[in-house]
Formats: structure tokens, C-alpha cells, sequence
């Protein structure tokens, strides 16, 4: 009996400790909600049918936007859809096919949406990808994955958005990117992010090198485009460390396996609350921004800032722009 209590006592006081540190770690976790009706704007998300995408989907098809899920496969998008027309009672919302991982389905992208709208207010460049670099995976143009899928895919569509951003209000553009930008490089007189991907150092961190370089490259990419164009308003997100599939790629031995519940329950926040940094970057009042800023937990990042002018935005956008062939 005293055997069962004292199993009892230290069950519940080990639930309560984790109970306490999560409150703890997630007492700065950004948070936003808004009033804003987007009844006439018309939006995109890339990604937009699941993870954090799809949470900011529910939010701005709540609200009445025109909405596009710019999605790479439609299977993986219809039931979110129809389920997200039935939530909101809002029927404009859309799929429109767009794989970030093809320059050529970028550019068709732009075309069929040219032919349809004739504005763009809000640009949510969401999508990426989380792969091992040992599986040395690249884009259908031959780029690195995540290089060539998270920053040039994004890098083409906006670009090729501009100037539909340009003609509209108060337009806006948030790239989605990661404090693990922070052990990104880019170096390109020391190596090839675009291509070869940067290799892995032997004491390297568990995300693959490409992502932090190419999540780097979205934060770069943010600040340069606030300097290209400084009418419309450019801000890159951090959504914190969040319960998505992001990490469907993973495999892990079984060990950290074992680990990871305990982890997840101690650090991870959920989708929905994650995808609040994301809605807060499309929908704070401007005057309450930086144009080209990066954002963690809803406030400015200072220490990111700094970091970022350690590296040379303008020859990212050069290099960027003849990979994907910006001036055809
Ligand atoms: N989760 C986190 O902890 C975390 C932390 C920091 C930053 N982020 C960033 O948050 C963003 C959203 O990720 P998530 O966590 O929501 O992951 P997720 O659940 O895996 O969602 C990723 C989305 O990107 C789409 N996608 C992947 N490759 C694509 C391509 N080639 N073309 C078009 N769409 C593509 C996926 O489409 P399919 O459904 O077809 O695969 C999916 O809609 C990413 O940029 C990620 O880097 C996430």
C-alpha cells in the first residue's frame, strides 16, 4: 500500500513539475487576436492547407477575405477546404495549384492569378519543407531543397507579385521564417547554399544546415524587399517551436524517440497559438511596425536585427534573382 502512495506521490509531483515549467517557458509566447474584418481583400498563403498555414487560413477566411490556399497537391487540400468553407460560411476561398519546388509552377501560379484578381493585399509566404541533407534531395530546377523550395520559390513569387502588391493599399508581405535562421550562413564566396547545400560541420545541431540557411535567406529577403519597395510593408515571422508535420521527414532512433513526448509537452505550442506570430505580422497596424523587421513573439527582435547585418542582403537578391531568371 505505502508502495502504491509513494508511486501516487511521485506521478503527481512529476506532473505538476511539468505542469509548472510549461507555464513557465510558455509565459512569453507571443499572442494576437484582431477585430480587423477583411471583407474585400484578397490574400494568399502559401501552404495554406495545414500546420500553421491552415491555422492562419481559419483566421482570415473568418474574417471574409478572398482566399487563396496556394497548395502543391490537391488531395492534401480538399477536405481542409471544404471544412474551412463550412467553418467560416465563407465560400471564397480557394485552392489555386503551386508547387514552391518548381520555378515553372511558380510563374503559372502568377499567370492563372493574374487572370483572375486584380489586387493583392496580403502576401503570407508559409510553405516549407524540413528534410535530412544526408538524402541530398534538390528542387525539380535542380537547387538545393530547402534553399530552392523555402527562399527561391518565395523569393520568385513575390517577385512576380509586385506589381499586383504595388497597385494595392496598404499591401502587405510576410515570409514565415525560424530563429533557427540564427545558425544559418550564407557565404557565397565559402560555399554553395544554392546548389550543393552547405555540408553539415561535424558537430552540427539537429536541423539540417539548408533550412537554417535557407530560413537565414527569408529573413534576408524580408529586409531587402522592405528597401525595393518601401510603399508596401514587409515583415518576417518567427512562429516558435510548434506542433505541425513539419518534422514528417525526421527519423530518429528510438531513444530520442522516447525523449521527444517530453520535449514536445515542456516547449512545443500548438499550431493555433503558433500561428498567431504569422497573424500578427499580416494584421498589426502598420504605424506598429517595422518595415523589414523580423518578429518573434510578436515584438521586433533587436539581437536578430543585429545578427542580420552580418550578411549581404543585396547579393542574396542578385544571386536569387539570375538563379530564378527573375528578368524573363
Ligand atoms: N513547426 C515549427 O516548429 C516551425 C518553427 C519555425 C518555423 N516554422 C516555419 O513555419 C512554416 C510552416 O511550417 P509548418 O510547421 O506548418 O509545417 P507543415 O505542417 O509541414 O506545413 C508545411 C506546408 O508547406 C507546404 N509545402 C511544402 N513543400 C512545398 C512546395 N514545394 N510547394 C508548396 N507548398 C509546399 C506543405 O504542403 P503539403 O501539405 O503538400 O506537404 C504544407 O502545406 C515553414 O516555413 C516552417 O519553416 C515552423
Amino acid at each position: 500500500m505505502p508502495s502504491y502512495l509513494t508511486l501516487g506521490g511521485i506521478l503527481g509531483g512529476t506532473t505538476l513539475a511539468l505542469f509548472l515549467i510549461r507555464k513557465y517557458m510558455s509565459r512569453k509566447w507571443g499572442s494576437f487576436t484582431s477585430d480587423l474584418k477583411l471583407d474585400g481583400k484578397v490574400i494568399i498563403i502559401t501552404g495554406g492547407n495545414t500546420g500553421l498555414g491552415a491555422e492562419v487560413a481559419k483566421v482570415m477566411a473568418a474574417k471574409g477575405a478572398t482566399l487563396i490556399l496556394a497548395c502543391r497537391n490537391w488531395d492534401r487540400t480538399k477536405d481542409f477546404l471544404a471544412q474551412l468553407r463550412k467553418s467560416s460560411g465563407n465560400n471564397d476561398v480557394h485552392f489555386m495549384k503551386l508547387d514552391l519546388a518548381s520555378l515553372q509552377s511558380v510563374r503559372e501560379f502568377v499567370q492563372e492569378f493574374q487572370d483572375k484578381y486584380n489586387r493583392l493585399d496580403i502576401l503570407v509566404c508559409n510553405a516549407g519543407v524540413w528534410m535530412p541533407m544526408e538524402k541530398n534531395l534538390k528542387t525539380q530546377d535542380g537547387f538545393e531543397i530547402h534553399v530552392g523550395t523555402n527562399h527561391l520559390g518565395h523569393f520568385l513569387l513575390t517577385n512576380l507579385l509586385l506589381d499586383l502588391l504595388k497597385m494595392t493599399a496598404n499591401s502587405r508581405t510576410v515570409v514565415v521564417s525560424s530563429s533557427l535562421m540564427r545558425t544559418g550562413r550564407f557565404d557565397p564566396a565559402d560555399f554553395d547554399n544554392f546548389h550543393e547545400g552547405r555540408v553539415p560541420e561535424k558537430k552540427a545541431g539537429f536541423a539540417p544546415t539548408g533550412y537554417c540557411d535557407s530560413k537565414l535567406m527569408n529573413a534576408l529577403f524580408t529586409r531587402k524587399l522592405a528597401e525595393v519597395v518601401p510603399s508596401m510593408m514587409s515583415v518576417c515571422v518567427c512562429p516558435g517551436f510548434c506542433g505541425t508535420e513539419l518534422g514528417r521527414h525526421v527519423q530518429m532512433p528510438w531513444y530520442k524517440k522516447m525523449f521527444f513526448p517530453i520535449v514536445g509537452l515542456l516547449f512545443m505550442r500548438s499550431a493555433f497559438r503558433g500561428a498567431q506570430n504569422i497573424t500578427f505580422g499580416a494584421l498589426k497596424e502598420s504605424e506598429n511596425l517595422v518595415n523589414g523587421g523580423f518578429y518573434r513573439e510578436c515584438e521586433i527582435s533587436e539581437d536578430d536585427m543585429k545578427r542580420l547585418d552580418k550578411f549581404d542582403k543585396d547579393e542574396l537578391w542578385k544571386l536569387s534573382a539570375q538563379y530564378t531568371n527573375l528578368a524573363e
